[in-house]
Order: structure tokens, then C-alpha cells, then sequence
């Protein structure tokens, strides 16, 4: 079954082959599909509000409360040829980009939407189609927060089974604290309701 039409009932959670965890998210993720729980606003906000097209932007539903669904990405490695050089792209203009306009790189990593917007721009001028889905990212996260921070940190980017770079957490609230916790579970809890019942 596509993952898109999985329903929060009908998931095993103990049946993920991997669990991994962010700051803000606990990730099980299985064969094909990705099942999180995140408080990231971002997450939250590209279910919501981006149905984009673009290549680039990562596909996610809402399953359940802070619950969503996505397919599997893989991480970016040096070996996907493009897609890393994508990265490195992304970065270095991240960095030429501050230096030219402010002297300086801005280690606080504290974006205003006006400034990501300039540099959504600027990444245009290269590259069209990331220039585009930075810039929606950017939008549709906006909705939910004025604090946004990128983190252009490697992990943060995927690739999908064509090789295709994903944008996949580059953005995120820097105001919020994320669930931050050491315990994460696949064995406790079989079912989504089981864990929302605990107060996961
Ligand atoms: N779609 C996905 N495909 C594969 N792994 C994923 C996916 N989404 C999240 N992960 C895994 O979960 C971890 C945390 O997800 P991430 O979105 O980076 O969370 P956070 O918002 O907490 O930084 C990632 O480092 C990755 O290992
Ligand atoms: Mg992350």
C-alpha cells in the first residue's frame, strides 16, 4: 500500500526495523515509510499547508494529533553524485551569500523570513527549481512560526530512490524546545492510540 493512504490505525509500531530521533521528532521507520512523532511546527506546517510539486520539498501527511507519515529517504552521501554536490552548493552560497552582505557569516543561525527569502533568491539564480522549494519551505513554514533557524547540517538533508536532494528538516523554530527525550520505544507501544493514551 502507498504510504500516503496508510491510516494511523492500522500501524504497527513495533514492526519498525529502525527507530531514530531528532530534537524534535521520534522516527520509526519501516520498509518504505517513515512513521513520526514531532513537535517541530515546520512538520507540522508543510502537512498542512504544502501540496507543492517541487522535487525537492519532502512529502509528509498528518496521521494522528503530532503524528505524521512520510516515505523513507535516504541520507545524502558523498556518493550521490548530484545531490551532493547540490548540498555543498546550498552551503557555500549560504556562506559567500553572508560574507558578501554583512561581512561576516552569522553563526547564530537566527533567519529572520526576509533574510531567507533574499537568500532563497539568490539561490534561484543557480538553481531554479531549489531555489523554489527553499523558497516554499520557507512560506509555508512562516505560517507557524517567526523564529525560524536553518540547519543546513548534513543529516538534515535525504535523498529520494531517484537520487533526487530533499530538503528534508533544513528549517526549524528556534524559539521551541523539542520533546528531547532519551526514551524512545518501539517494543512498549504496538499501536499510535496506545502511545497518545500514555502521553508519548
Ligand atoms: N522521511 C524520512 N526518511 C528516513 N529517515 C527519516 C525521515 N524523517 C526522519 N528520519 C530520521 O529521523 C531522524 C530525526 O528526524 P528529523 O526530521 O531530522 O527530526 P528533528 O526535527 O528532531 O531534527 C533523522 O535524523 C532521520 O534519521
Ligand atoms: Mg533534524
Amino acid at each position: 500500500m502507498a504510504w500516503h493512504n496508510k491510516k494511523y490505525n492500522e500501524i504497527n509500531l513495533t514492526l519498525a526495523e529502525k527507530v531514530s530521533k531528532g530534537l524534535f521528532t521520534n522516527a520509526y521507520i519501516f520498509n518504505d515509510y517513515v512513521v513520526l512523532q514531532s513537535n517541530c511546527i515546520v512538520k507540522e506546517c508543510l502537512a498542512i499547508f504544502n501540496h507543492s510539486n517541487n522535487r525537492h520539498i519532502p512529502k509528509i501527511k498528518r496521521l494522528y494529533n503530532d503524528w505524521y507519515i512520510m516515505p523513507k529517504y535516504t541520507p545524502l552521501k558523498a556518493s550521490n553524485k548530484k545531490a551532493y554536490t547540490q548540498y555543498k552548493f546550498m552551503l557555500e552560497l549560504l556562506e559567500k551569500y553572508y560574507t558578501r552582505l554583512y561581512g561576516t557569516i552569522f553563526d547564530k543561525k537566527y533567519y529572520n523570513y526576509d533574510v531567507c527569502c533574499a537568500f532563497a533568491d539568490e539561490l534561484k539564480k543557480y538553481d531554479r527549481s531549489l531555489g523554489n522549494a527553499f523558497q516554499s519551505i520557507l512560506d509555508t513554514a512562516c505560517n507557524g512560526t517567526n523564529f525560524l533557524c536553518l540547519d543546513f547540517a548534513k543529516g538534515n538533508f535525504s535523498v529520494d530512490g531517484k537520487g533526487v536532494l530533499i530538503l528534508r528538516d533544513i528549517l526549524a523554530d528556534c524559539n521551541k524546545t523539542g520533546y528531547n527525550r532519551n526514551k524512545i520505544s518501539r517494543k512498549k507501544y504496538k499501536t499510535i492510540i496506545e502511545a497518545i493514551e500514555d502521553n508519548m
